[in-house]
């Protein structure tokens, strides 16, 4: 089947060209590379060098395509507000009207982000009020898509994996030199980290069914923990240097996952698999 990933240069986009290939399907990527880099991708995708702000580029890509994957997105919290509007809202407005047109399945990543900072776990059908900016836009891209009838909105929390760049990723790229793990705040903020691998297999579950699903592994773990977790695999010992904690960043995480659970999906990697498996794809050699 033809599919469309947007965003397919980034780091769970490739991950998922990957696996797409790797199931026989036929790819087609449309990226920016604002982010994303064409060196994650693999050479049996089409790629073409295009935008989801901008319509025709848009609907180029997503000719014949049955199923459109839409990851493009600005992903960092701290990005200014008219630049998350129009690629996270416009850009995603473009890629559902075309998806609409064509009668596409629309995959969307959400996020986390969309819940209020407070109640845990997060739950679906729990009120949104998200903080910043970035949870806002994804919330009105989803509003806009779920006034369609066919759609998939996956709600990611902390992913990490080879390719990352989140706190997991950053906290395991110290670790082959060795160099000091810089944690903003007391550490004992939490996240719910998922590996990758598990984000791709509930992607695909996309294509047959619908709703709204959070995908995390319903664990929470504090930044401390992570490190500790990180030392106890790769005996490195990098200090810890603490700074003020940033403004906007919520203090808790933890998804609910039994909604997800019931489409036969649940996560098969732990954090240290997981964790193991970012060090090695970063070439770490203990000592
Ligand atoms: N990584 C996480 O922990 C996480 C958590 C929640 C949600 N998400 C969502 O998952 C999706 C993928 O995130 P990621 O972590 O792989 O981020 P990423 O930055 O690695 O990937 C985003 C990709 O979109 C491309 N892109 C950005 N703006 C574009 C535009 N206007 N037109 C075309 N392409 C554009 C970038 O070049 C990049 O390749 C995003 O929608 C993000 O919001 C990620």
């Amino acid at each position: 089947m033809k599919v469309l990933v947007t965003g397919g240069c980034g780091f769970i986009g490739s991950h998922l060209v990957d696996r797409l290939i790797l199931i026989g399907h036929d790819v087609v990527v449309l990226d920016n590379l604002s982010t994303g880099k064409k060196e994650n991708l693999d050479k049996a995708a089409k790629f073409i060098n295009g935008d989801v702000r901008n319509q025709p580029d848009v609907n180029k890509a997503a000719k014949d395509c049955k199923v459109i994957f839409h990851l493009a997105a600005i992903a960092d919290v701290q990005a200014g507000e008219d630049a998350v509007f129009q690629t996270n809202f416009i850009g995603s407005a473009n890629v559902f009207k075309c998806a609409e047109k064509n009668k596409a399945k629309t995959i969307f990543t959400s996020s986390a982000a969309v819940y209020a900072d407070g109640k845990l776990p997060c739950n679906e059908d729990d009120t949104c009020k998200p903080v910043s900016q970035y949870g806002k836009s994804k919330l009105k891209a989803e509003n806009l898509l779920k006034k369609q009838s066919d759609y998939f909105i996956l709600r990611l929390f902390n992913v990490y994996g080879p390719r990352g760049y989140g706190v997991a990723n950053r906290f395991c790229g110290k670790i082959p030199e060795y160099k000091d793990i810089t944690i903003f705040g007391n550490g004992l903020q939490t996240r719910d980290f998922v590996f990758v691998n598990d984000v791709v297999d509930a992607l695909l579950l996309g294509a047959d069914n619908n709703g709204i699903y959070n995908a995390g592994t319903g664990k929470e773990t504090s930044l401390l923990q992570l490190v500790d977790i990180i030392h106890n695999i790769s005996k490195a010992k990098p200090s810890v240097k603490f700074l003020p904690e940033k403004k906007g960043e919520i203090k808790r995480s933890k998804a609910d996952i039994s909604k997800i659970k019931k489409l036969g999906w649940k996560p098969k990697f732990s954090l240290e698999e997981g964790v193991l498996s970012v060090l090695n794809s970063s070439g770490f050699l203990p000592r």
